[in-house]
């Protein structure tokens, strides 16, 4: 098998990329403009890497035929605030994904959606809910889930699964700068010796997620059998302070939190995800608790892998 992994020299697309060669024994070719990314997330990766941006169309002919396809290439800052921009690299260039696949004969593409469709709805957050975005990241997401949907009816020989991720953290998460996971960069801050500083009094709740599951469940959507648009999470939400609590057990440190006034106006307080959609349509069923996934992301930190 042949695969095209877009956004695979980034975070999510790269781990992606490491688990069909390894666990799959697939062919992967990674799509990525650089713009996020960094080569160093692909040390050692066995496939071939094909530069080019996804609102263009001059990658289609380098890449060719494979035998699915992994979106990940996004804008990814959710403080973007260039709404023109994030509606055209998360929007058109899906569109254009999907025309490449589409001209190419691909039948099944899986991509990333996000979270931030929910904004601050009810927990726990259900697929069927409508979206409800407090950002420009959120609003695209959601606007790519309907044109999946609408794609999907048009084109009823493909299959497009949509993976609304919640929060990602693990391995090679390293080089995305402000933008890693609240997990790594609480990290860092108790590697340096300071106390991890937090908004005002840890007590806000996310579904955080790890890394690995969620290879887990873009492996899954390749036997799914029909389109369709899943959350991939773990179910259960923890606070920041239990955070701290399994950063300081695995770095064996004892860092109390240094609590500080949340300056935003807008801030997610609580996500959760509904996982029920997931389990019935692609077999997903979370591994790692966040104090499995913290321990295990330290040992590998710890042994100076990123
Ligand atoms: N990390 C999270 O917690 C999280 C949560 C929800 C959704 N997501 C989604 O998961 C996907 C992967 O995110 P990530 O955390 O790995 O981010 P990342 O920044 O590490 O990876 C994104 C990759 O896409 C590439 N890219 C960006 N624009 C491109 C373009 N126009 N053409 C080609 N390549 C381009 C970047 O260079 C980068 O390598 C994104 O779609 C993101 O929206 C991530």
């Amino acid at each position: 098998m042949r695969y095209l992994v877009t956004g695979g020299a980034g975070f999510i697309g790269s781990n992606i990329a490491f688990a069909l060669e390894e666990e799959r024994k697939a062919k992967v070719v990674v799509l990525d403009d650089f713009s996020s990314g960094d080569f160093r997330t692909l040390s050692g990766f066995g496939g071939d890497v094909v530069a080019g941006d996804i609102l263009s169309r001059d990658w289609f002919g380098r890449v060719g035929k494979v035998d699915a396809v992994f979106h990940q290439a996004a804008v990814v800052d959710t403080t973007e605030t260039d709404q023109r921009r994030m509606m055209a690299v998360n929007v058109d260039g899906f569109r254009n994904v999907l025309e490449y696949a589409l001209e190419h004969g691909v039948k099944r593409v899986v991509y990333a959606s996000s979270a931030a469709v929910y904004g601050n709805s009810e927990c726990p957050m259900l697929e069927t809910q409508t979206p409800t975005p407090e950002n420009v990241y959120g609003f695209s997401k959601a606007i790519m889930d309907n044109l999946a949907r609408e794609w999907a009816e048009v084109h009823k020989d493909m299959t497009l699964v949509g993976l609304r991720y919640f929060n990602v953290y693990g391995p090679r998460e390293y080089y995305k700068g402000k933008m890693a996971s609240m997990i790594f960069q609480l990290y860092r801050q108790m590697k340096a010796g300071k106390r991890p500083r937090v908004f005002k009094y840890g007590e806000q709740t996310r579904d955080f997620v790890y890394v690995k599951d969620l290879v887990r469940a873009n492996l899954n959507a390749l036997d799914a059998e029909r389109s369709c648009v899943c959350n991939a999470a773990t179910g259960r939400p923890e606070n920041f302070n239990a955070v701290i609590d399994a950063l300081n057990k695995g770095m064996g440190t004892d860092l109390a939190p240094e609590y500080f006034d949340n300056p935003y106006g807008f801030y997610q307080n609580r996500t959760q995800a509904d996982l029920r959609q997931a389990k019935a349509l692609l077999n997903y069923r979370p591994e790692w608790s966040l104090a499995d996934g913290i321990a295990d992301y330290v040992k590998i930190l710890e042994k100076g892998w990123k």
